[in-house]
């Protein structure tokens, strides 16, 4: 079959392309990326001459390329990954948010119904629920939890989400959603905690702890996220949601006491900025849907997933040296300089 991957030079989406050659040689996949700040060609760089992937530099806004795409290459699944995709950034300045993360949504989904698809999948996320208290360790998030966003980034997910439901109502469009919590692993773009945090670390830079560093995230190994969208795109059922996490809730400050560990870097490092605005407190996903109907269940445990993360980058030193020495300068410069 044809899979067209969105936001595939990306850090989930690159992830999830190589997890599909692995497992599904005999399928074809075309990635659409418009290659933005976070998208990386270098990471695509060893599959680009493989005779069953074709990548192409697409914005998902632009309905034209968009269909071009699907007359010449007749997708049978649709995953779309591409989206604008830090919270930081959405609190600076929302308005890309809306147009890639809603618009794109809404662009390709068309595509889907003009041309016929067997299944269009949302790559969402735990961030749509908004946040839990810290207290309450009992509470996680359903499927059933309703939606209620804090960030520009998480409201325009949940935008797109209702959408993808509009669609599956109105048009009878064959679609999934996954709501996955944090992902980490290999080709993570370093503005996100822990590959900022690794980096940071290997050149003995301070390590920019929001708040109290209490906040609670519920880390997954990407390899496992693929895993579960690869199994809801082949056996999960038209129209469901289903919510992917390891219940694995860890504080930040734990994940940055660990990664110097890791790396034998001094927890002097360690320094207490000011807090992002709206800042969510907890996050915890229940996946008991998926583990039932699926069978899915998260083979990497922490432990190991962050040995391997921190390995990756020390193996990886020229991939995220060439992303922190360009324009990423100015983010940090603008985002840490006077926090
Ligand atoms: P990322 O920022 O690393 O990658 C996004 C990719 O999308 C980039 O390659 C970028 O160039 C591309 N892109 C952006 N705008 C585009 C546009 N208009 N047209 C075409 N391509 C465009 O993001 P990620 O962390 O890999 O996240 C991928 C998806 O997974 C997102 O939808 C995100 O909301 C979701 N998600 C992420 C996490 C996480 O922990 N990172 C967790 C749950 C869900
Ligand atoms: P992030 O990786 O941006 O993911 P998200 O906000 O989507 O969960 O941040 C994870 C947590 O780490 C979040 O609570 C904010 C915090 N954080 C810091 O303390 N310092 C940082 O420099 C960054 C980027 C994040």
């Amino acid at each position: 079959m044809t899979i067209i991957v969105t936001g595939g030079a990306g850090f989930i989406g690159s992830n999830f392309i190589y997890y599909q050659l692995r497992e599904h040689p005999q399928d074809r996949i075309i990635c659409l990326d418009s290659l933005t700040y976070a998208g990386n060609l270098s990471t695509l760089e060893p599959i680009m001459k493989e005779r069953n992937f074709r990548f192409e530099k697409i914005d998902i806004t632009d309905r034209k390329a968009v269909h071009q795409i699907f007359e010449e290459e007749e997708p049978q699944v649709v995953v779309n990954f591409a989206a604008e995709s830090h919270v930081d950034r959405s609190i600076e300045d929302p308005e890309v948010f809306l147009r890639t993360n809603v618009l794109g949504t809404a662009v390709l989904m068309d595509a889907c119904r003009k041309f016929g698809i067997k299944r269009y999948h949302q790559v969402s996320t735990d961030e749509v629920y908004g946040d839990l208290p810290l207290d309450r360790p009992d509470l996680f998030f359903t499927e059933e939890t309703p939606i209620h966003t804090s960030s520009p980034y998480s409201a325009s997910k949940a935008s797109a989400d209702l959408l993808v439901q509009a669609y599956h109502r109105t048009y009878d469009l064959p679609v999934t959603i996954s709501r996955c919590s944090n992902n980490y692993g290999p080709y993570h773009f370093p503005e996100k905690l822990i590959p900022l945090m690794i980096a940071n670390a290997l050149q003995d830079k301070p390590l920019p702890v929001y708040g109290t560093g209490e906040n609670v995230r519920d880390w997954l190994y990407v390899e496992d996220h693929c895993k579960a969208i690869d199994l809801i795109i082949r056996e999960g059922t038209v129209g469901e949601i289903y919510n992917v996490g390891g219940h694995n809730e860890m504080a930040n400050i734990d994940i940055v006491k660990l990664i110097c560990k890791e790396l034998g870097k001094p927890e002097s490092l360690i320094t207490y900025v000011t807090d992002r605005k709206g800042h969510d407190m907890r996050y915890a996903i229940d996946p008991t849907k998926i583990h039932n109907e699926l069978g899915w269940l998260p083979q990497t445990k922490f432990e190991d997933g962050i040995k391997k993360t921190v390995q990756w980058y020390l193996e990886h030193r020229t991939w995220w040296e060439t992303i922190i020495s360009g324009e990423y300068q100015n983010y940090y410069e603008k985002m840490y300089g006077n926090r």
